[in-house]
């Protein structure tokens, strides 16, 4: 590939941002998704951070914007009104001053946030000191919300309530969990995720109305984490939301440090500590990953998704996980065009187009290629990059790549796909 055209393509996901931006926040891409997504925004931050380090502090401090009174940042923003997405702000039926959905998103933020302040840094910037301190407070507050509404059992495993919560809305990892939610709503759902894109490629009507009775029934508890946890007919603790967590759990610490803040950094680490734990209890040899807890059923969730693999971006493995871990990515990629996929292709769930059921997203490999890399698994890491970097200048700034074609799906003009572009292709480039 030559410098020229690899030049084009980082002006291209420019462009996408540039395009994608709404007034300091950048939405996942036009029309489908109209609003603010909270681990877009992180991932979307770090991709700003590659050449613009005000709008990378901007796109954090317009998310927490959204941060409830209680620690809570909401997986939407819904700054400014759009009639293309559903459901929207009046079917939240939240009470904050900005209207918000009432569920959360994988806690990103505190990785975007050390990113951002350690490229700051590395610009020679006189603010980043003060540009990170409130947004830190904003991180640690959401961890502790984190810690105290979805760990109140204290398992060193946070548990998600919707599984749009996950950010893996769709992944076959909540079937058997979400089959137990009745299908009867109080909302009158009016889809219009499939206006947008191939109904194939979407979640079934049926889940969609599972989807909406927990927003009915967790709006029926006014929102409060207590009356949500003794109510919820779902609830999964998840390793890749607790990997990500205890991940960005460290990077507060190393912020903690760099701002002073000694009791700060004990707090955090106590919560690392406990995560990280927690963390280690999931790992199946058998299966050769980690695997999340149905706390309704009491039973481990086998279903091979990409999540069994994300606590690498949080813990340490020994060197026979290693090799474990490295024999079922090759076994997962085995036949792929494009990897990895978010669903093992020898599984009865795989579908390489149908949404978080097969199709490889590039924040995933960012992701896993962070995870790989902190084990020392460099070449796997690479290798995941330059497929993403490929996927992404042979098809397009997609939502996501069929793995068995490289085709691109989904939305186009993805703001975190062309983040990812920004960040990856650098790593290419640098070997
Ligand atoms: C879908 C994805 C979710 C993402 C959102 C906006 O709902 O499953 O992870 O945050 O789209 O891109």
């Amino acid at each position: 590939m030559s410098d020229d055209i690899k030049l084009d393509r980082h002006d291209d996901a420019r462009a996408i941002l540039a395009r994608n931006d709404r007034g300091g926040y950048t939405v996942p891409t036009d029309r489908l998704y109209p609003f603010q997504w909270n681990w877009d925004s992180a991932f979307v931050a770090m991709g700003f951070a590659t050449f613009d380090i005000d709008r990378a502090y901007r796109e954090l401090e317009r998310l927490i914007e959204g941060q409830w009174e209680d620690g809570m940042i909401p997986h939407i923003v819904f700054h400014a009104p759009s009639d293309t997405y559903f459901p929207g702000a009046d079917v939240w039926g939240t009470r904050h001053r900005i209207p918000t959905s009432g569920i959360t998103q994988p806690p990103v933020f505190g990785m975007a946030l050390r990113f951002i302040h350690d490229a700051a840094v590395a610009a020679g910037r006189q603010d980043a000191l003060e540009r990170t301190r409130p947004l830190f407070a904003a991180a640690l507050r959401s961890h502790r919300w984190w810690m105290k509404a979805r760990d109140p059992e204290r398992r060193g495993l946070v548990a998600i309530l919707h599984p749009w919560e996950s950010g893996s809305d769709n992944s076959p990892a909540w079937d058997e969990a979400l089959a137990r939610v009745p299908t009867t709503t109080t909302t009158q759902i009016r889809r219009k995720d499939t206006g947008h894109v191939d109904a194939a490629m979407r979640p079934r009507d049926v889940d969609y109305q599972r989807f909406i009775h927990l927003v009915d029934t967790y709006r029926d508890c006014g929102w409060n984490p207590e009356k949500q946890w003794a109510s919820a007919p779902f609830k999964v603790a998840d390793v890749q939301m607790t990997g990500i967590l205890a991940r960005a759990t460290a990077d507060l610490i190393r912020l903690a440090a760099v701002l002073g803040a000694q009791d700060e950094v004990a707090e955090l680490s106590e919560m690392h500590r406990l995560l990280t734990e927690g963390l280690g209890r999931r790992w199946r040899d058998s299966l050769r990953r980690f695997v999340s807890l149905d706390l309704v059923s009491g039973e481990d969730i086998e279903a091979p998704t990409q999540a069994g693999f994300i606590p690498l971006v949080a813990v340490t493995l020994d060197g026979q996980q290693r090799a474990a871990v490295a024999a079922e990515i090759a076994r997962w990629c085995d036949g792929m065009v494009v990897s990895l996929p978010s669903t093992a292709p020898f599984s009865p769930a795989f579908e390489p187009k149908r949404y978080w059921r097969g199709p490889v997203w590039a924040v995933i490999n960012w992701l896993m290629a962070d995870g790989l890399r902190a084990n020392a698994m460099n070449e796997l890491a690479g290798s995941l990059e330059r497929g993403t970097v490929w996927a992404i200048e042979q098809a397009g700034f997609c939502e996501y790549f069929d793995p068995t074609t490289g085709e691109g799906l989904g939305g186009n003009t993805f703001s975190w796909t062309a983040a990812a572009y920004l960040v990856l292709s650098r790593r290419v480039t640098d070997g």
